[in-house]
């Protein structure tokens, strides 16, 4: 089974060399991985709660895109889309609002320092905090529960925020009776280094020492590895390659050979001047193809566009039936739904919501689809095809069987749909034998309908 690997991008400022060493490029490499079905997506409403500058906030969508594709994400394969392209993820977030306890939200180290901050200084508690800031891991959560997400990739200041996620996720399947939410974990890269930036701490744009990826060319790169503090050592003086931030940097986009190679030159006198050349030139070898590509995307804008709304595409195509489902189970039915419930399904006409099937590609780039009840629930998945005809030929039989016409294999945790003697199809695992056997009718009554429509 594929782990759903998932993480957000605040959309705020220009990506650095510490950005694409700690996030983007372990994250890309993440992606290519055949166990690992990723979500990366722009975070551009938790954006809006850190900038009014509707300027900024254009710029970086556009530039942390075309990022994330000049560094080697392949959307074909990666779910890459913006946040504020997904309308269930803001309306996840009222329904998880209200099992939300505002104690806990209270508690978000986010509000908790601006509310320090304001204590210090003598002001009203709240002063100048939005409602945003304190929603913010609210909002968070939507983003991660509307697609089951298993593993999220952070940094140690957003574990809090995946907890009160994994905690949201629990209280409304409680509440509501069922398991409608993965409870997510935190994933936190032990391996993967923190670079330091001009100054020897973590590279971070609110010390403003950062390193621009992209951003001005090589020039500007350039310039930045010039003003690496280093100590005061001449040419010639032995240096401490262990105690430099410029050699820390080295190291994390170099081999372990380049890497010894590079100690032993420091150990051996090698001037910080030369040094710096050196560390420019392995860096660019890595950066300019990239940049190129990037080049490319940022003017032509009308692509990245393209790609982003096949991502939301992708993205809606499991969150539309997901917040369906929910809704149901909070009871914002359609009034016409509800009528049905004690109508026999033969009364079924047009108007009603039917049970649908949805196709798509899986990792391998083959065809499968899903059926849906009406009420957007997961019934079945298909087994898959490489001839996107044949599963349209087995969603057209589907229609026509009714319940009656197709064998059901029942196992402990779901069920199996057999044609002619062959698995075609499989429900998702339930619980236990009692949400089967509920899963079972619901089948049922799904294949019924299609049939009588047809
Ligand atoms: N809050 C995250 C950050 O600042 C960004 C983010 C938003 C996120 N939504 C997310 C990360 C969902 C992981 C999952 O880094």
């Amino acid at each position: 089974m594929q782990t759903r690997v998932l993480t957000g991008i605040t959309t705020t400022g220009t990506p650095h060399l510490g950005n694409y060493v700690g996030a983007i490029r372990p994250a890309v490499e993440a992606s290519r991985r055949a166990d690992v079905d990723a979500f990366y997506f722009m975070a551009d409403y938790h954006a809006l709660i850190k900038s009014d500058d509707a300027a900024r906030i254009e710029r970086s969508r556009l530039e942390i895109a075309a990022t994330w594709l000049a560094a080697g994400l392949d959307p074909q394969r990666v779910t890459f889309y913006r946040q504020s392209d997904i309308p269930e993820i803001p309306e996840l977030t009222w329904f998880l609002t209200c099992v939300a306890a505002k104690g806990m939200l209270n508690r978000a180290h986010a509000y908790k320092a601006a509310v320090d901050r304001n204590t210090e200084t003598g002001e009203d508690a709240d002063a100048g905090i939005t409602a945003g800031l304190y929603m913010y891991p609210v909002l968070m959560a939507a983003d991660i529960l509307a697609f089951d997400a298993h593993k999220v990739p952070v940094g140690r200041d957003q574990i809090q925020h995946i907890e009160m996620a994994r905690d949201l996720g629990q209280r409304f399947n409680h509440i509501h009776g069922r398991e409608f939410f993965v409870l997510p974990e935190a994933l936190i890269e032990e391996q993967v280094a923190t670079l330091p930036g001009l100054d020897g701490r973590k590279m971070s744009k609110s010390y403003d020492n950062t390193i621009p990826l992209f951003a001005g060319g090589k020039k500007q790169l350039r310039e930045a590895i010039m003003r690496i503090v280093t100590d005061s050592r001449l040419p010639g003086e032995p240096k401490d390659p262990d105690s430099s931030a410029l050699f820390t940097i080295f190291r994390a986009f170099a081999s372990e050979a380049e890497t010894a190679a590079f100690h032993q030159a420091l150990l051996d006198g090698l001037g910080w001047g030369d040094a710096k050349q050196v560390l420019y030139e392995r860096i660019e070898t890595d950066v300019a193809p990239m940049r190129e590509r990037y080049e490319v995307f940022m003017a032509d804008p009308a692509a990245i566009e393209t790609i982003l709304q096949q991502g939301a595409q992708k993205a809606r195509a499991i969150a539309t039936p997901k917040i369906a489902a929910l809704r149901d189970a909070l009871g914002l039915r359609s009034a016409s739904t509800s009528a049905a419930i004690t109508a026999s399904p033969k009364t079924v006409t047009k108007q009603d919501k039917m049970p649908r099937f949805a196709s798509f590609r899986d990792a391998d780039g083959n065809f499968r689809f899903r059926l849906f009840s009406a009420e957007g629930e997961e019934l079945l998945l298909s087994i898959s095809f490489a001839d996107p005809k044949a599963a349209g030929a087995l969603q057209k039989r589907l229609k026509t069987l009714g319940a009656a016409g197709t064998v059901l294999q029942i196992q402990p945790q779901g069920m199996t749909l057999e044609l002619d003697g062959e698995q075609v199809a499989s429900t998702p695992d339930y619980r236990d034998e009692q949400s089967r056997d509920e899963a079972l009718l619901r089948l049922r009554e799904a294949l019924d309908r299609l049939a009588a429509q047809d």
